[in-house]
């Protein structure tokens, strides 16, 4: 009687002790909070109030929680970015495609990489791919200015005020350790989309008031390249521009107009990215991915965000492509396309073969 009245007192406390932890197991579960996780797809659900309290939430568990992306979408990016870093590896030691000497880099290259000491960054300019603006992501970070907005336009191509130094301006021990140490990106897109982009922006629309393009470069190619001299539209035609570029020997021209050929020289001139380890490739055609990636691989997306970009703006434009290229005869893009090969092998450009 006594071991009955017993087993039915143990049984009861078993049963009372599941239920509580039944309980509190579906109260943490309801409580994501508890665990300090939450993922952007959960707030699809709930109402717009709590969605306002729920990311009021996630502002104050920034420093718990690193990233407020879903995880698939940021190894996504990572996977693509990791694929771009192999791609320029494999073409890199492809001496088909590229005589590599290894030499010393030049202080043309040295020239293009802007310095961030303070975040150990090193970011190499590829003009005409959006590089204002990642110049005043990095003026930010160096204390230089407190806001994106607050820096004033004309400064920021002003390398005496934009407090952006050059890696050439350091001693030769000092450049080998930042290049050694520092993380390291660029931004490319397209090849030709940014020859057509450097042709509107240099000798077409000049929006910065540099007279010398027009004035100075454009005469001197027109009187090598024009083939009809008595063509009657005035000033620098894309075809012109392009039969300069695709010459085998354009570079006596480059040796007269100096630094200025930054906008139309390939990516390989500018950044020597096959002897330079660069940690990131940004391609302006995935940009909206691209930047909050870059942000944050350089450890500074808590700091700054990159701008607003304009919606559109990335793409690549085949029919702008086409348009450009239709009075450029086959036998000159196929030079052009010799020229420039090596940026559309090494960051996975496709062939434009509807051109040729
Ligand atoms: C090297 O580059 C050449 C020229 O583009 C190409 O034909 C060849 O397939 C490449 N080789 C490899 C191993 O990628
Ligand atoms: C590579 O260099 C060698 C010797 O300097 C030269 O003969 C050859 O044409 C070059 N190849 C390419 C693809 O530039
Ligand atoms: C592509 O370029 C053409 C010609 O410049 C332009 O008319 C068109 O709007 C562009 N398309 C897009 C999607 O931007």
């Amino acid at each position: 009687m006594h071991h009955r009245w017993l087993l039915l007192v143990a049984c009861l406390w078993v049963l009372f002790m599941l239920m509580v932890a039944s309980k509190f197991i579906t109260l943490r579960m309801r409580d994501p909070e508890g665990y300090g996780i939450i993922h952007q797809g959960s707030l699809t659900n709930l109402p717009d109030t709590e969605k306002i309290a729920v990311t009021e939430i996630k502002k104050l568990q920034i420093d718990s929680q690193p990233t407020a992306k879903p995880m698939k979408d940021v190894s996504h990016t990572g996977h693509i970015h990791k694929e771009r870093l192999e791609l320029l590896k494999n073409m890199c030691q492809n001496g088909t495609l590229l005589n590599l000497t290894h030499s010393a880099i030049s202080k043309f290259v040295l020239d293009r990489i802007f310095v961030s000491d303070n975040h150990k960054i090193l970011f190499c300019q590829t003009p005409k791919v959006g590089n204002t603006q990642w110049k005043k992501v990095l003026m930010v970070v160096n204390g230089a200015f407190p806001s994106i907005e607050e820096i004033p336009e004309n400064v920021v191509h002003d390398h005496e005020k934009n407090g952006l130094p050059r890696l050439s301006s350091f001693s030769a021990q000092d450049i080998q350790e930042r290049l050694n140490s520092y993380f390291k990106f660029l931004i490319v897109r397209d090849p030709f989309e940014r020859l057509i982009s450097a042709f509107k922006d240099k000798f077409v629309h000049n929006p910065r008031f540099e007279p010398w393009y027009k004035h100075d470069i454009a005469p001197i190619i027109i009187r090598k390249y024009r083939k009809n001299r008595k063509e009657s539209r005035g000033g620098l035609q894309f075809e012109d521009f392009i039969r300069y570029l695709g010459d085998p020997n354009h570079r006596f021209l480059d040796l007269q107009f100096g630094d200025h050929i930054i906008h139309w020289v390939t990516y390989v001139e500018l950044c020597a990215p096959c002897e330079i380890n660069f940690n990131v490739i940004g391609h302006h055609e995935t940009l909206e991915e691209d930047a909050p990636y870059i942000l944050r691989e350089a450890g500074i997306d808590r700091l700054v965000s990159y701008p607003t970009i304009p919606p559109g703006i990335t793409s690549y434009n085949k029919s702008k492509v086409e348009y450009y290229f239709s009075r450029v005869t086959k036998r000159d893009i196929k030079r052009l396309y010799e020229r420039f090969k090596v940026d559309f092998k090494l960051f996975g450009y496709k062939e434009p073969s509807f051109l040729f």
